[in-house]
């Protein structure tokens, strides 16, 4: 299934969010989205999101070809939700996406992450990736919530192997799935048909 960028989305509150494939030169956005998270969040991001070089490193594997982000924006235009698929050009990992997806708390509950998921899934595929695995740490109840949601299973713990900004020990939880059964289940749901098609 193709969507086209940008389009609308309605959120479950009734707000109309914009939605888009993000670019390595929408950094500053994101990094001012990050920064807005609140700091229970931002202690189990993997890196450090206050550094705008960081995030500028990161957003700029969009050109390498190694990344995509998918970006949603209120009518202010500031980013509150963003769904990201990070892989390796060569190897033997070559084939697997890494997920990360992180919603304004403003904005949680309202499907926005996994409508995020589910479009980022489908460009993924387009793109040649087999697979999509998400690490996130024990705490992070939601993720697991929403990753089984989506169709993930949990393939591995690696015990205590986070270590946070606080220097705190955390488990680290690895779930997969394959994206073609995946999609084949998203294929079947009901899809807006503006979304659709180019
Ligand atoms: C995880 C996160 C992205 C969820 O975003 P969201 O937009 O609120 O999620 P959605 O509204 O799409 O919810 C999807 C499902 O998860 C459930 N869910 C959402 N937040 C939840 C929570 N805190 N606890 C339990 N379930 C939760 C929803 O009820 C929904 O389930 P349903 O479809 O069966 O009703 C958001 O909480 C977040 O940004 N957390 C911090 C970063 C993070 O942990 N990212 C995950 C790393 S991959």
């Amino acid at each position: 299934m193709m969507f086209k960028f940008p389009h609308k989305y309605p959120l479950k509150n009734g707000e109309t969010v914009t939605v888009d494939l993000l670019k390595s030169s929408d950094y500053a956005d994101v990094h001012n989205f990050l920064g807005r998270l609140t700091l229970g969040d931002q202690d189990y991001l993997k890196y450090d999101v206050s550094n705008l070089e960081f995030v500028k490193d990161r957003m700029a594997a969009i050109d390498q070809k190694t990344r995509i982000s998918i970006g949603a924006r209120n009518e202010a235009g500031l980013i509150v939700g963003e769904a990201t698929v990070y892989w390796t050009r060569f190897g033997w990992k070559s084939h697997i996406g890494k997920l990360r997806i992180v919603v304004d708390k403003d904005y949680r509950k309202l499907g926005l992450s996994r409508y995020l998921s589910q479009l980022i899934f489908f460009k993924a595929q387009e793109l040649g990736l087999s697979k999509i695995i998400a690490e996130f740490v024990r705490p992070q109840e939601a993720a697991r919530h929403i990753l089984r949601a989506l169709g993930f299973k949990e393939v591995a713990v690696l015990p205590g192997f986070a270590v946070d900004n606080k220097l705190n020990k955390h488990d680290i939880i690895v779930m997969a799935a394959d994206l073609g059964s995946l999609l084949d289940k998203y294929e079947n749901m009901v899809w807006d048909d503006e979304h659709k098609g180019g």
